[in-house]
């Protein structure tokens, strides 16, 4: 089967196989590297993309289903405003998300800063839940995310004075 779809912003026509999800396109055909899957089964949120704008799991995403959609990776999302305010963030207060979740961490926060402009932690924290992570507390990043948000929104109103 034949599909058409937009990824990071380029039309492709792609030869999906039977039982394909949206990850074995990505990662397999596509090279897309920012995809690191492990579970495959929703849980980890290392294969997280943006499916006509909303956040998606590709390992539970069949592949028939993106015909016609577009589809973005953190390769084209860490370009935005948002996504770039997040890795400052991070780096401001050292935060250093691993390289199997880095990606897709920013990913996810920059998602919440464009649906969320000034998000409250309960919000932040149900974000992070999307990728799973032992290794930095929670409440850490959802304080420097705060910080992100603050920042934006006082340039945003500097700006618009
Ligand atoms: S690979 Fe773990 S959620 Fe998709
Ligand atoms: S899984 Fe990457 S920093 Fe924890």
């Amino acid at each position: 089967m034949t599909i058409e779809s937009k990824i990071n912003g380029r039309l492709h026509k792609l030869s999906i196989r039977s039982g394909d999800r949206l990850v074995d396109i990505l990662r397999e055909d596509l090279k897309i590297e920012s995809l690191l899957p492990d579970c495959r089964g929703g849980a980890c949120g290392r294969c997280l993309v943006m499916l006509d704008g909303r956040l998606c799991h590709a390992c539970l995403t069949p592949a028939f289903k993106i015909q016609g959609a577009e589809i973005s990776t953190y390769e084209l999302i860490k370009n935005i405003h948002e996504a770039i305010a997040v890795e400052e963030g991070f780096l401001e207060d050292n935060i250093s998300p691993c390289p199997f979740c880095h990606a897709v961490k920013i990913l996810a926060m920059a998602d919440l800063l464009i649906k969320h402009p000034l998000p409250d932690t309960e919000t932040i924290l149900g974000y992070l839940e999307l990728v799973p992570c032992a290794c930095t507390d929670p409440e850490i990043v959802a304080t420097t995310i705060h910080k992100v948000a603050d920042q934006m929104n006082r340039r945003k109103f500097n700006r618009e004075k």
